[in-house]
């Protein structure tokens, strides 16, 4: 009998997507869902960019460059360069996605059993690119109490071991919403300046920033080019999420030389995502402004109906459009399957993404739900309603 690899048994399944088929079944048993699991926003597209793959007239559907279209990543360049990044188009790497450049960066500068520290909880597929590279994530724990704030810089340090590599953080954070400060990125240069480490930022959330905060990239930083990579996506910031182009970002050469062999290996990005999220560039402040505005809404009153229910503990998102919930349960795992099999008000339930997935720790976070306010404030309400009235006669 032919065998699994170790690899691929350890691969963690997705908290986000595991519970689909509990979904599907009660979508056939005639419930309707809100879907407050997965970060699909319902923005529209911005016209541009689809109108652009429209009016394209390829005849044939070629490979691009392995490091994205020439012409795409200068656009890039002059988008940062709006964002106080500078860096040129030879900096850039265009991927299949932020999950790919993800992948390249891992792939780039760990090997197997070597360690990466990742402030949790953290976006779940970072467990699933770590175990798909043999890299070890090494945990350190952000709390609910202290709002999800960067660690003191001494647990990292206690962290730090021969096998050490890279530092990731997401900014602003899923799951969490957490947006860190220019001073925490400073804390955060200083420390991979002193042990010779990477810090990878995951900034694909970089506009989602609220109540006047701005973000502050890794790439502003001084002093960094040697050791920041950042990662970026055109999926959340156009509501593009099916386009699957993303970039890798740095300004130090080997990793840009390695992630491109990378790239080299899978061939291209696709084509007429590079197309659409060309002119996508061009989506005017606007665009930002209205959708900036609804997600604050949307933030402000799913945080404030949470707080209304008994027992139940909420950080406020300064980014993003995720929040961590605590409940009054043992096992979120057990409340999410049992919302979506055996509960529903009028008809009606929820599908949340169990934080414990979340976590690397065992056994941490296993009292908390990740929810995505990707939903109109109408349905926000009526789905926190629904949790309200599920809390009050679930039995763990
Ligand atoms: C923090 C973070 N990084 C990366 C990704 C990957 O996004 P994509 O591969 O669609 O660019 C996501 C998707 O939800 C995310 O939330």
């Amino acid at each position: 009998m032919p065998t699994i690899s170790k690899k691929g048994q350890l691969m963690p399944q997705s908290p986000i997507r595991k519970l689909v088929p509990f979904a599907e079944q009660a979508v056939k048993e005639g419930k309707s869902i809100y879907y407050l699991n997965i970060g699909q926003p319902d923005i529209k597209t911005p016209e541009i960019a689809l109108q652009a793959v429209k009016d394209s007239n390829i005849e044939v559907l070629a490979y691009s460059r392995s490091e994205g279209s020439e012409i795409y990543r200068q656009k890039i360049s002059a988008y940062y360069k709006k964002h106080d990044i500078h860096v040129s188009h030879i900096d850039i790497i265009v991927t299949t996605g932020g999950s790919e450049a993800l992948l390249f960066a891992f792939g780039s500068i760990m090997d197997v059993d070597d360690e990466i520290i990742i402030p949790e909880p953290f976006y779940a597929n970072y467990n699933g690119f770590s175990t798909a590279s043999g890299v070890n994530v090494v945990p350190v724990i952000s709390k609910i109490e202290d709002n999800f704030a960067l660690p003191p810089i001494e647990e990292f340090e206690k962290l730090i071991t021969p096998k050490t590599k890279a530092i990731l953080i997401c900014n602003p954070g899923n799951p969490t919403g957490y947006l860190y400060s220019k001073e925490e990125i400073q804390k955060l240069a200083a420390i991979v300046k002193k042990h010779d480490l990477f810090l990878i930022a995951d900034e694909v959330y970089r506009e989602f920033a609220y109540d006047g905060n701005t973000h502050y990239s890794v790439m502003q930083e001084a002093g960094l080019d040697e050791y920041a990579i950042m990662i970026d996506s055109v999926s959340k910031r156009y509501s593009m999420c099916g386009a699957r182009i993303g970039c890798l970002v740095s300004k130090n050469k080997s990793v840009i030389q390695t992630a491109l062999k990378f790239a080299q290996a899978r061939l291209s990005p696709p084509t007429l995502a590079q197309i659409a999220s060309e002119a996508a560039l061009e989506t005017p402040q606007s665009y930002f402004d209205d959708v900036i505005e609804e997600y604050v809404d949307r933030r402000n009153i799913l945080i404030s109906e949470l707080q209304k229910i008994d027992g139940v503990k909420v950080a406020k998102p300064k980014g993003a459009f995720y929040c961590i919930a605590e409940l009054p349960v043992k096992n979120s795992d057990d409340f999410a399957q049992w919302l979506l099999e055996d509960f529903d008000v009028d008809g009606e339930t929820v599908m949340v993404a169990p934080a414990g997935g979340f976590y690397s720790t065992p056994g941490v976070g296993l009292n908390q739900i990740r929810i995505a306010y990707v939903l109109k404030k109408e349905s926000l309400i009526k789905a926190v309603n629904v949790l309200k009235e599920a809390l009050k006669v679930y039995k763990d």
